[in-house]
């Protein structure tokens, strides 16, 4: 009885179909597609929340919000002082997190080792942050791909992250971010040829072309990148098939950034003479009977020596300096070092530092109050309008 139901509404529908492609448009209300397109997104940022985070918006009247619509359009992006967060997407890496995650990870060290941030990816946009350092690989399954400093999101792809940030940029046009991607080893994931291709493909997609500057070898003007991510590449797409052979942004050789170094040279365009000078001075190499103090002071010399040469040397080269680090012994870290720089500094660099509220202690008093750690104006001089 069912059966022969059906089959009669079908007749009946083929029967009236050529009939109403004749008829005008059907009057009643129904769905458009930019209410289609705009549930499909909002399932794509739920599933990109835990790295992504809430986007609760900047007040344009802060000078941290949008700060590059004032910047000319013709300042190479190598000429400015672009503030980043180093090991990026760490923000809710709380006990809780780590514990819903050990089913996948096992026994890990505590928590607050591994976070390096408290505000998400899209509020330290809206700080002012434009550089981030986002670690990949397989999320567990070995199917999409995921964000590591250990596991964060296992169910966040790589994608969702993607999108939240061209929704961002799609509402702060003036505004151009630096996306440092590089492969997080030892995860007990497998690195192979899907999974480059797959970084590809994202990267490489319509969308894709449409988001990320197209610039190749070289990072170009602010007028270039606005309303666009721009990429350093800091691993190799060594397996991938050979025709697919198109690069965006800068290629930072993972073979020739040298580990735990305080002055790095990485030519990353031989013929056009450019160069990346980088510190990345992140374990400290003291006694390990060293005080917190020297430890900290240690690290501070490394990287305002390395922040003076930027003001001094190669205006037209990149410069970029890890403001974090740590004393590991024997892969336990004791001491965690975040932040303590001078204010003055007239920066040509990209500067990661950690955004950890809680560990900031030895900030000296003259030069800063407590919203630096939401953003330093003084940090951005002279660029900063
Ligand atoms: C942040 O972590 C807590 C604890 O693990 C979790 O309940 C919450 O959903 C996380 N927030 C986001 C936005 O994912
Ligand atoms: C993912 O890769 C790892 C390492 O090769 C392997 O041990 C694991 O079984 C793989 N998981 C799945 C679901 O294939
Ligand atoms: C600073 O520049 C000098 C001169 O080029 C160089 O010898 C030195 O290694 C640099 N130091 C750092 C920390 O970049």
């Amino acid at each position: 009885m069912l059966l022969h139901l059906r089959v009669h509404l079908c007749a009946l529908f083929l029967a009236l179909s050529p009939l109403a492609s004749l008829a005008a448009p059907p009057s009643y209300d129904h769905p458009s597609q930019t209410v289609l397109s705009q549930a499909a997104l909002s399932d794509i940022l739920f599933r990109g929340l835990p790295i992504l985070g809430p986007d609760n918006g900047c007040s344009k009247t802060l000078k941290t919000c949008d700060w590059m619509a004032k910047i000319p359009d013709n300042t190479p992006l190598v000429r400015m002082n672009l503030p980043g967060t180093h090991d990026t997407s760490t923000w809710n890496y709380s006990a809780t997190t780590q514990a819903s995650l050990t089913g996948y990870t096992g026994p890990l060290p505590p928590a607050y080792l591994f976070r390096c941030q408290e505000r998400s990816l899209l509020q330290s946009l809206n700080d002012g942050i434009r550089v981030f350092d986002l670690r990949f690989a397989y999320n567990p399954g070995n199917d999409t791909i995921g964000f590591y400093h250990s596991l964060l999101a296992p169910t966040t792809t790589m994608t969702d992250i993607f999108f939240g940030l061209y929704q961002w940029l799609n509402k702060h046009p003036t505004e151009a971010v630096l996306v440092s991607i590089n492969h997080e080893s030892g995860t007990g994931t497998p690195y192979d040829a899907k999974i480059q291709e797959m970084v590809y493909d994202v990267i490489n997609s319509d969308i894709g072309n449409t988001y990320w500057g197209q610039t190749s070898g070289s990072l170009g003007t602010l007028g270039q990148a606005r309303g666009k991510l721009t990429l350093l590449q800091r691993f190799t797409f060594d397996l991938l098939p050979a025709y697919k052979t198109k690069r965006i942004g800068i290629q930072l050789d993972p073979g020739h950034w040298t580990d735990n170094g305080k002055a790095i040279e990485l030519v990353y365009n031989a013929d056009k003479g450019l160069t990346a000078f980088i510190e990345d001075y992140y374990d400290s190499s003291l006694p390990l009977t060293s005080t917190p103090s020297q430890f900290i002071e240690e690290k501070f010399g490394a990287t305002t020596a390395h922040l003076g040469n930027a003001t001094l040397f190669n205006p037209d080269q990149l410069y970029i300096s890890f403001v974090s680090a740590a004393a590991i012994v024997t892969g336990v870290v004791k001491v965690d070092m975040t932040p303590r720089v001078g204010c003055g500094f007239s920066l040509l660099a990209l500067v990661f530092f950690c955004f950890c509220l809680g560990f900031v202690v030895l900030l000296p008093a003259r030069c800063f109050s407590l919203s630096w750690f939401f953003f330093p104006p003084s940090f951005l001089s002279p660029s900063f309008p």
